[in-house]
């Protein structure tokens, strides 16, 4: 263990288990550690790295605002926030921005979002009904929103008001709907719970039940949007128009950041009733802004689309020559491995040695999540590494 690692034992809470390398620099879909070791980043960050690291887009962006203006209160406008949020009224099917600072508060605000429009329109309907196996953060909320008995388990009695029906179900959704319903929040395709992909007619027969209830339909695009799955966002391929939308992670590549976004029905809060003191901090919305231009400029969500089928394309072989894979299954940049058994963290720790980062999904599976702007080059090497890792861990 090293120094730094012993420290960390020593000040921190007990609250991840962390592999046991010291990461000190990052250069596109390359990272260091202490002893001047490289490794390709197939993790991102957890999918938060978009353009990779240290891109001179960010990096120029971010110099810039912290030498001009770094933080002043939400009662005064500030330039870098706005045009953020004109930039992703633009380019997606909302109206209305809000920024915050992660995952967990976007969606927190859009619960609220939801309540104060149940109070509103739906005679205080407060109820919203989400989907197990989901993920949606770790305030004490969001575990109640999320689905997963095992980030619940710990913390019960939870907030109430959610009601979690099984995933890619519509009738479970239809029938959990009660005169107390004021919203469904889904992930179009759910990251943390299994890169799970729902059926194409669901999200359209989701959205068509909450057309015809009135309630509303929030989509938490924090792991899938900002071009990760493909496209844009995630809703784009579905066919179908959220009513509130939540980002965080890719939104600023890697500075942090969330956003609520809504249709202009949806986007009842007044003064007062919502705020965030960091929100829409001006260096991360700078962060924000770059990284977005930077990924519609350069047709990124196409490049992640590409490239995430080359990879797909390349875990399937690997399926066919390791028959311990059982699944190979994702979209865009956002793709899981299973295996027959638990076998996941020693590939992990396999690939680690090799000089390859990649995410253990669940004990029996890995997560790619890579930088979106990598080519099939890179591809090309974390497939010849995890080829490498597989046949160690046969033998
Ligand atoms: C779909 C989804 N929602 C919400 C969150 C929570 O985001 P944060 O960790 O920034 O609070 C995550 C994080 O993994 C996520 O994948």
């Amino acid at each position: 263990m090293s120094y730094w690692q012993e420290l960390e034992q020593k000040y921190f809470m007990n609250t991840v288990e962390r592999i046991p390398v010291t990461l000190v620099r990052g250069q596109g879909a390359r990272v260091w550690d202490e002893d001047g070791r490289e490794y390709l980043d197939f993790v991102a960050g957890w999918a938060v790295n978009s353009l990779g690291h240290c891109h001179p887009v960010i990096t120029e962006a971010v110099t810039e605002q912290v030498n001009t203006l770094i933080q002043v209160s939400n009662q005064f406008y500030t330039i870098p926030q706005i045009r953020l949020a004109e930039l992703l009224v633009q380019h997606s099917c909302l109206d209305k921005v809000f920024f915050c600072n992660s995952g967990a508060e976007a969606n927190e605000g859009a619960i609220k979002l939801a309540r104060r429009y149940g109070k509103h329109y739906l005679n205080g309907a407060y109820e919203v009904i989400t989907a197990m196996g989901s993920f949606h953060g770790r305030t004490l909320a969001m575990v109640a929103a999320s689905g997963q008995s095992k980030f619940q388990q710990p913390y019960r009695p939870l907030p109430t008001g959610f009601i979690n029906v099984e995933y890619n179900d519509i009738e479970a959704i239809k029938k959990a709907t009660t005169n107390q319903t004021c919203a469904v929040m889904v992930e179009p395709v759910q990251g943390e719970g299994g890169v799970n992909l729902p059926d194409d007619s669901y999200l359209t027969a989701v959205r068509d039940w909450c057309d015809h209830t009135g309630i509303l339909l929030i989509l938490d695009e924090i792991q899938t949007g900002m071009g990760r799955i493909g496209t844009l966002f995630g809703y784009e391929q579905y066919g179908i128009e959220p009513d509130i939308m939540t980002l965080a992670k890719g939104l600023a590549s890697g500075i942090p950041i969330g956003a609520i976004l809504a249709k202009d029905k949806a986007s009842v809060f007044t003064p007062g009733e919502h705020g965030s003191t960091f929100g829409g901090n001006p260096v991360a919305c700078a962060a924000g802004y770059a990284t977005l231009k930077f990924i519609i400029d350069n047709d990124i969500a196409q490049n992640a689309q590409g490239v995430g089928q080359y990879l797909t394309a390349g875990l399937e072989s690997l399926r066919h020559k390791f028959q311990f894979i059982i699944e190979v299954r994702g979209r865009g940049l956002l793709v899981a491995m299973e295996f027959d058994s638990d076998i996941a963290q020693s590939v992990v720790m396999a690939c680690l040695d090799r000089g390859l980062l990649v995410n253990r999904l669940k004990p029996n599976a890995l997560r790619f999540m890579p930088p979106l702007i990598i080519g099939n080059e890179e591809v090309d090497e974390a497939l010849s590494i995890l080829d490498k890792a597989l046949s160690s861990i046969v033998s």
